[in-house]
């Protein structure tokens, strides 16, 4: 039996400018903070240099993106090409994106626009911990918008702010690289800042669009039932995800973030009078991605037999400064089915995420901006590019996505990430996650048995019967049973 989804249902596929363009020294463009940083740290010397070669190939991509069909393509701009030297608009990077906005429109794909995802300008001293960033995001959104407002109907601000923040400025293992916490409170605070004054460049240059904030979501659950774990788990879910929800859909952080002695001096002295009025201005959607990083979490307990036996391999925890902060640390939980990114698929989660948001928020419409499964796919002597492990990946979140539709959340849409394989940050390019092949020797461009998938379920708009292999595992939340 087929699971139908709403009538007007937006399928889409997702991309970002420094994954896919390359053409990293071309028309203009100055460094973001990745291409250092990949240079020192990336894998097997892999950069954005070159890339998926879109900025040369847009053509060849926007016609395969046209006959898979789904029809709205989220792609973002390099801030790095409009403005490079933080002062001075770049004409050429501008007509960049102008002639991709037209490329979309000829072949009747919907443009949704990222202004920033990921690739800050390497010149901005102290990246976003410094509150200067947000005021200059603003200006560089003015132009974008005012360039671009009128062709695209969807635009979203920010993408994946929490995890931004504290990976390059806590833990050190994303750009700029900074270990300190009260940096990343910073950095977080002027990306939602930097999130407001974009709804507030939309609005003003583009009135008819709509525009949202993207988000990363991983459902948090204890590791065991212990009290302590589960009290672990609920103060890291009000630290990782409603510390961004709270702010942009209430205005205010969550009470225990700001009673939290090292988050309330950071914050003391970063929040402006006004900021969390301008965060919070009304947004139309919130954008959420989802993968398979739903975090387990334990109390401190690491000698507790119960705790070392959920964790795998045992004693293996993974001690993130955003959490261990607050008491707590994150596990791996056992499974003997991991994806090549560490974890084990959990398409319950995506329900739960979606549930969750609707329950804690409100009806508010959502669109899932990104989902998707890294793979190490390769050509067959025949040529073909056999995927069955992301068919059955996509299939079951799709299947886990209609469900909490019927429960009752308002989403609008959802975003396969990715078109095309691409850079996968520090992972390099062998982490594929696209619907379509590139051989990175010739750029040659191969759909995968994924995108013919795909293509079914957007031209039927429904899912032909959900898997046999979907995992019924429940993600309940602290306070449920
Ligand atoms: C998300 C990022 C996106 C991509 C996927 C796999 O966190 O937003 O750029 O790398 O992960």
């Amino acid at each position: 039996m087929s699971l139908h989804f709403p009538p007007g249902f937006r399928w889409g596929t997702a991309t970002a400018a420094y994954q896919i363009e390359g053409a990293a020294a071309e028309d203009g463009r100055t460094p973001s903070i990745w291409d250092a940083f990949l240079r020192e740290h990336g894998t097997h010397g892999d950069t954005g240099d070159i890339a998926a070669d879109h900025y040369h190939r847009w053509r060849e991509d926007f016609d395969l993106a046209a006959r898979l069909g789904a029809g709205v393509y989220r792609f973002s701009a390099s801030w790095s090409r409009i403005v490079p030297d933080g002062k001075t608009v770049n004409r050429r990077g501008l007509d960049f994106y102008r002639r991709l906005v037209d490329g979309l429109h000829e072949r009747e794909l919907t443009p949704a626009l990222t202004a920033y995802h990921m690739d800050l300008p390497a010149h901005l001293d102290g990246g976003w911990s410094n509150r200067d960033t947000a005021l200059r995001f603003a200006e560089y959104a003015h132009v974008l918008t005012e360039a671009l407002g009128d062709l695209v109907p969807i635009w979203m601000t920010v993408n994946e702010l929490y995890y931004e923040s504290w990976a390059g400025y806590a833990e050190g293992t994303f750009p700029p690289g900074y270990r300190d916490s009260a940096k990343a409170v910073a950095a977080l605070h002027h990306m939602l800042l930097a999130h407001g004054l974009g709804v507030n460049a939309v609005r003003e240059n583009a009135p008819g669009a709509e525009v949202g904030l993207v988000s990363g979501y991983a459902p948090v659950v204890a590791a065991t039932p212990h009290p302590d774990d589960r009290e672990a788990a609920r103060l890291a879910h009000v630290h990782t995800i409603d510390v961004v929800l709270d702010p942009v859909l209430r205005s205010r952080y969550p009470e225990e973030y700001r009673k939290h002695p090292a988050r309330m001096a950071a914050l003391e002295a970063t929040v402006h009078d006004g900021d969390l009025d301008m965060i919070g201005a009304p947004v139309d959607f919130i954008g959420l991605n989802y993968y398979f990083q739903r975090h387990v979490v334990a109390a401190q307990r690491a000698d507790d037999p119960d705790v070392v036996a959920a964790v795998d391999p045992p004693g293996d925890f993974l001690n993130l400064t955003r959490l261990t902060e607050i008491g707590a640390a994150e596990v791996r939980p056992r499974s003997r089915n991991r994806t090549m990114a560490g974890w084990p698929p959990e398409p319950a989660g995506i329900t739960r995420m979606l549930t969750d948001v609707t329950a804690d928020y409100g009806p508010i419409p959502i669109l899932v901006t990104e989902n998707g499964l890294p793979l190490a796919d390769y050509a067959d002597p025949d040529g073909a590019v056999d995927d069955p492990e992301r068919i059955s990946y996509l299939s079951e979140h799709l299947g886990a996505v209609h469900e909490a539709i019927t429960a009752g959340a308002d989403v609008r849409g959802y975003f396969v990430w990715s078109l095309l394989d691409n850079l996968e940050w520090s992972s390099g390019f062998g982490h594929r996650f696209g619907l379509v092949h590139i051989d990175y020797a010739t750029q040659t461009r191969t759909p995968k048995a994924s995108f013919g998938w795909y293509s079914q379920i957007v031209s039927t708009n429904a899912l032909p019967s959900p898997s046999p292999l979907r995992e019924m595992s429940a993600v309940t939340r602290e306070g449920e049973s």
